[in-house]
């Protein structure tokens, strides 16, 4: 039996996973392709720990770069981070060897030039592990729905933020209690800036848009708003109103032009999104005549992740060099990417206010002026610095005058704290 000689280069949590799989599901998929996949080398630090996985000492080397001069097929950068990794990546490509890789925050900032230089090699550069951990997201992008014009991409992709907005809604506590709660469990990082700023998600979206809308879109073209200043009082303000909190990332066209965006965003209840939990992961990807579609999974952790790298593994055993699409590398007029500003939404406004008589009148006074038109409203008799929240969510409105509405309402004297404002996503 023909055999593919897979070298791993980093072998933490994923790359122990990646390893794990191939060793005890070996037979499975030699007998499901009729290729064997071999680990001619795993490249780590920790000598001892990739010893404990049963790898023999002889095949363990102790740094990326000397392992990547041993022969090998197919080379799996499991390290992260954006510096060492696209090192590893170009030279691996450079030596004319298929490449898979889960380094989603390297292929949002630098895919262009890894795509480009992978192609003009004629290597593959794989990525399912990118984006929703054991979700065969990717795949179902380029494959399943090949044939469809991709319309919006709706994403709960970060496992970390989607826990603690689960924990924040089912337990009523708060942003900095359930991210403890987290940390305690093993779900959030000792450093979870990248889960809870939005980040990690932003490179998720900015992935899932370039292979979407023939467009290199990059973190800096997402607008970003991460999860840290949710309250309990505001996801129990939009349950009131038949909404739940969730980080969502968005990619969609809208009037010609492409608007990429994570941030938390209040969506129906009813709706399956909303049913979407925990550290669990779901993509709705619309395409013109699919319609509407769903993958939901592990988003994160050793199994599944692994699952998503051998994928690519075996895709390229057997030859299906499909990577990203081709109307990438053409120099055709590219789609604008839709400023912040002009994103057209329905939003939550929370006001803090004096109750007193007149006090709705000048906060709806100021909408209207600008053109805003409320949808529901609502007073809580609740103490908060004072004053008491009066919630509103309006029709749809152009965020720029949301903004411009929102500076006028927090200079009034019964205005005590600054206006809370949240997006609604009807979906
Ligand atoms: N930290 C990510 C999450 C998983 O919480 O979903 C890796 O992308």
């Amino acid at each position: 039996m023909d055999s593919l000689k897979v070298g791993i280069i980093g072998c933490g949590t994923v790359g122990g996973g990646v390893v794990k799989l191939l060793i005890e599901n070996r037979e499975v998929i030699a007998e499901r392709i009729g290729k064997r996949i071999d680990i001619v080398f795993v490249a780590d630090k920790d000598v001892e720990k990739v010893k404990k996985l049963g790898i023999p000492e002889e095949k363990i080397v102790d740094d990326g770069f000397k392992a990547l001069e041993r022969e090998c097929n197919v080379v799996v950068e499991l390290i992260g981070g954006t510096t060492i990794a696209k090192e590893i990546i170009l030279s691996a490509i450079e030596k004319g060897r298929d490449v898979v890789t889960a380094n989603k925050a390297l292929l949002a900032d630098y895919g262009e030039e890894l795509f480009k230089k992978a192609r003009e090699k004629g290597v593959s550069l794989k990525f399912e592990a990118s984006v929703g951990g054991g979700i065969p997201v990717i795949k179902a992008l380029r494959e399943g729905l090949a044939g469809n014009k991709i319309e919006r991409i709706y994403g709960i992709i970060n496992g970390t933020a989607n826990y603690i907005l689960t924990e924040m809604t089912e337990k009523g506590i708060t942003f900095d209690e359930a991210l403890r709660k987290a940390q305690e469990l093993g779900y959030a990082e000792a450093d979870p800036t990248l889960d809870v700023e939005g980040y990690d998600a932003a490179h998720k979206i900015a992935v899932l848009s370039t292979l979407s809308f023939c467009r290199w879109v990059k973190t800096e073209n997402v607008y970003v708003r991460g999860i840290k200043d949710i309250t309990p009082l505001d996801i129990e303000l939009a349950r009131e109103f038949g909404y739940k909190v969730k980080l969502l990332a968005i990619s969609k066209l809208v009037d010609e032009e492409l608007e990429v965006r994570v941030h938390p965003t209040m969506i129906p209840e009813n709706h399956i999104l909303s049913n979407v939990n925990g550290v669990f992961n779901a993509c709705l990807i619309e395409g013109d005549f699919v319609g509407d579609t769903l993958y939901y999974g592990k988003g994160a952790g050793e199994k599944p992740t692994a699952s998503a790298v051998v994928s690519d593994i075996i895709d390229i055993a057997i030859g299906n060099r499909y990577s990203v699409p081709e109307c990438l590398f053409k120099d055709e007029k590219k789609l604008k990417i839709k400023a912040p500003e002009e994103f057209i939404s329905s939003f939550y406004l929370r006001f803090t206010a004096v109750d007193k008589p007149g006090v709705l009148a000048k906060i709806s006074k100021i909408l209207a002026d600008y053109g805003i038109s409320i949808k529901m409203a609502l007073q809580k008799s609740i103490d908060i610095n004072g004053g008491v929240p009066v919630v509103m969510t309006t029709h749809p409105a152009c965020k720029s005058k949301i903004l411009k509405a929102i500076e006028e309402i927090d200079r009034l004297d019964v205005i005590l704290s600054p206006t809370f404002v949240c997006m609604i996503e009807e979906l």
